[in-house]
Formats: C-alpha cells, sequence, structure tokens
C-alpha cells in the first residue's frame, strides 16, 4: 500500500546565511518534490550531535556539530516513491567540488562540510530523521 519514502531534506545554516533559502526552496518545489513538512528551527550543540550520533567516531564531528548549530536551519519532510535517491541525486555529492553540474551542492556548496543541505541516505533513516524533527500531525496527509 505505501511504497512512499520519507527523507529528511535540511537547509543547513550557511544556506539560510546567506539568505539562499528561498531558493533552495523553490528549486525543490520545481524539481517535483512534495514538501509535507517545513519548519525553521535551531539546534543545540548537544540536539546536533544526537541528530549526527553515526558520525560520532568521524574527525569531523565536531566542527559539524559546531556549524550544524551555528545557526537556524530549515526543516522539510519530503515524500515520495524513491524520494531517498530521487533527492540525493538533485543535491550532488557530499563535497560540492564532486557534486554533478545543476545539483543544490555544486551551485551554492563552499566546502565538503558547508554543502548547503542534507538528504537521508536510506528509507529507515529517512523516517527516523523525520520524527527526529516532526510530530505526525505537523505533516501532511495522503490528500
Ligand atoms: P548529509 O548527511 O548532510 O546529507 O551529507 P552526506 O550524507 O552527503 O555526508 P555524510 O557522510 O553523512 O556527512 C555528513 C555531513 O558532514 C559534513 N562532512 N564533513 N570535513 C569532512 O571531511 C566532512 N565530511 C562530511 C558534511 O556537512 C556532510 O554533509
Ligand atoms: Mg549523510
Amino acid at each position: 500500500m505505501t511504497e512512499k519514502e520519507r527523507t529528511l531534506a535540511i537547509i543547513k545554516p550557511d544556506a539560510v546565511k546567506r539568505q539562499l533559502a528561498g531558493t533552495i526552496l523553490s528549486r525543490i518545489e520545481r524539481a517535483g518534490f512534495r514538501i509535507i513538512g517545513l519548519k525553521l528551527v535551531r539546534l543545540s550543540k548537544e540536539r546536533a550531535e544526537n541528530f549526527y550520533a553515526v558520525h560520532r567516531s568521524k574527525p569531523f564531528f565536531a566542527s559539524l556539530t559546531e556549524f550544524m548549530s551555528s545557526g537556524p536551519i530549515i526543516v522539510m519532510a519530503l515524500q515520495g516513491k524513491r524520494v531517498i535517491d530521487d533527492y540525493r541525486s538533485f543535491i550532488g555529492s557530499t563535497d560540492p567540488a564532486q557534486a554533478g553540474y545543476g545539483t543544490i551542492r555544486r551551485d551554492y556548496g563552499t566546502s565538503i562540510e558547508r554543502n548547503v543541505v542534507h538528504g537521508s541516505d536510506s528509507p529507515e533513516n529517512g523516517l527516523r530523521e523525520v520524527r527526529f524533527f516532526f510530530e505526525e500531525h505537523e505533516c501532511l496527509g495522503d490528500e
């Protein structure tokens, strides 16, 4: 019945600060993604550490969580068939210099860390990450 996936999309603090949120949102909509939840939040360092817990042992963990808690972010729940892979193709590789032409990270990213957007990497993580930020009643239904 529901083969629909959910992905958590984030417009990161670098992009919000540079006033790119509207442009990125507009590109997400124009690309045909369905936004079922959206809010502007600010993560504490502790909450950023929880969100990125899988990266705790990585050398970039401290810097990443510092960055992700440095200013407001826009979090979105996107829903659709294949939305995990489709959205990751749309944003491009982690390192903007390696990302394909026409992707969000290629167009606006300034470093491997300051890469303007996040996207969940599997259907399971998509559901988990959407739940990290949204109650079910904050998301649109299936209409
Ligand atoms: P994301 O989770 O944000 O969608 O990015 P991703 O899957 O493409 O990359 P991931 O490996 O999950 O890394 C999460 C975020 O950590 C920062 N990063 N910095 N300095 C570095 O080598 C490095 N590597 C990753 C990036 O902000 C990346 O998006
Ligand atoms: Mg990731």
